[in-house]
């Protein structure tokens, strides 16, 4: 064995997508509306008034894109199942969307590839949200535990991993809070009844799982970023310490711990359902793996409004097209810190990639992406530093394996490492496709 194989050993290079953005189909084989149908036909939700009806038209290119992968070499691929193609309405067994899924699982072990699932990725059938609004209705978690009881029953035997649900603080805080992502809500009121609900969501989850398929490594996956206060001024540092509880670890202290981070604001204080005795029990369940999403710093200012009284200020650090701070210590200073404050098993970087402008001339076999492979690698080093410190570092997934809809943006931003030609689809690979084919072989050295 090389020494690059060697290194290479117990750590996985891995792609990442999910379902409502690169699927498409979406009123096929008994697949019914997802929240994010609903939100992405609404006028003026979405930049250009996107929707991910066709999107990369996955549901039907699977195969080709599965080879696509393979030529990658990537040991892994994080993807997330469609709900609503899963369960019709939510919760009637869909077998043609079920059958979807397992020769999706199937292909992907026949090349090799480890299938990473992630259960929820943001599109709540919306048969939720008519009833009681979604996550601020408490059953919701209820029907979010048979659910995953289903996909774990019939996906269980074949797949690596499990995660219950993506980046549950985006859904709170965009869905709920801000309004910028389905449902669209603008309360944080509600933002926080919707967090409780996320947490209850993932602790029956994980109990369901547990007990159909104990064998199954289990996590969850959160989004967290390199926070610093714009100034030493006390005002400043105190924002700081507000927003890192919001940020970092409102879902991490409840899942590991059990309670909420001392260092929330008032406002979230008085507002957060409190978790009881029971709760904590159920939210802070042993964890087989935490993957964690990243992608930039961000600066932190007292301000003067709820929930955090924080202000975000522009950017003064290099930024991709998405206005994100380019900070890869930021990666390796995160990953210290989850490993010494929570101490998960293991740890993966479920995403971490770049939103850039990338064109296609309509001829060339591959898309020039020099600055999105420039991010990639000072990520991968700052990750490895981590690693090579002592973190328990099992894979690093990129977002994205294929341009895909990105939310609010539509498809006017750009993560992939194959570039897709949307009017014909065809996928183009990218530089950053062949960086990531080296790592993943081993022949390029993190
Ligand atoms: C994350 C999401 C993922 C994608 C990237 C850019 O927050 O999990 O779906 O949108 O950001």
């Amino acid at each position: 064995m090389s020494p690059a194989e060697m290194s290479n050993q117990n750590f996985l290079w891995g792609v990442s997508t999910s379902a409502y953005q690169i699927e498409g189909a979406h009123d096929e084989d008994g697949r019914t509306p997802s929240i994010w149908d609903t939100f992405s036909h609404t006028p003026g939700k979405v930049a250009n008034n996107d929707n991910g009806d066709v999107a990369c038209d996955h549901y039907h290119l699977w195969e080709s894109d599965l080879d696509l992968m393979a030529g990658l070499g990537v040991q892994g691929y994080r993807f997330s199942v469609s709900w609503s193609r899963f369960l019709s309405n939510g919760v009637t067994r869909n077998p043609k969307g079920i059958d979807f899924y397992n020769r999706l699982v199937d292909g992907l072990l026949k090349r090799n590839i480890k299938p990473f699932l992630t259960l929820y990725h943001w599109d709540l059938p919306k048969e939720f949200y008519d009833d009681r609004g979604g996550w601020l209705n408490p059953d919701v978690p209820k029907y979010f535990a048979d659910y995953a009881a289903e996909v774990a029953k019939e996906l269980g035997d074949r797949v690596a991993t499990i995660a219950t649900l993506n980046e549950p603080l985006v859904c709170s805080d965009e869905g709920y809070g801000r309004g910028t992502h389905a449902p669209g809500h603008k309360s944080y009121k509600e933002a926080c009844v919707a967090a409780y609900h996320l947490l209850k969501a993932h602790g029956l989850g994980i109990r369901a799982m547990r007990s159909i398929r104990p064998q199954v490594p289990l996590g969850i996956v959160l989004n967290m970023n390199e926070l610093t206060p714009v100034s030493s001024s006390s005002e400043d540092e105190a924002a700081w310490k507000r927003f890192y509880a919001y940020h970092n670890e409102l879902y991490a202290h409840p899942i590991f711990f059990g309670r909420y981070p001392e260092n929330l604001s008032s406002y979230l204080r008085e507002n957060m359902p409190p978790i009881t005795v029971e709760d904590s029990k159920l939210f802070s369940q042993p964890l087989d793996f935490v993957g964690i999403n990243y992608y930039m710093r961000i600066q932190i200012k007292a301000g003067s409004n709820p929930p955090n009284f924080c202000e975000t200020p522009k950017a003064v650090l290099p930024t991709t097209d998405m206005g994100w701070e380019i900070y890869p210590e930021g990666l390796k200073s995160l990953l210290l810190w989850v490993h010494n404050t929570y101490h998960p098993k293991s740890i993966y970087i479920t995403e971490n990639g770049a939103g850039l402008h990338d064109t296609w001339d309509g001829k060339s076999q591959i898309v020039a992406d020099p600055r999105r492979v420039d991010y990639l690698k000072r990520h991968v080093r700052a990750a490895w530093e981590a690693k090579e410190s002592g973190v328990p570092l099992n894979g690093f997934f990129c977002w994205s394996f294929l341009d895909n809809f990105e939310w609010g943006y539509g498809y006017a931003k750009r993560f992939g490492i194959v570039h897709i030609d949307y009017p014909t689809k065809k996928r183009i690979p990218k530089e950053s496709y062949f960086l990531w084919k080296n790592y993943a072989s081993g022949k390029l050295k993190p």
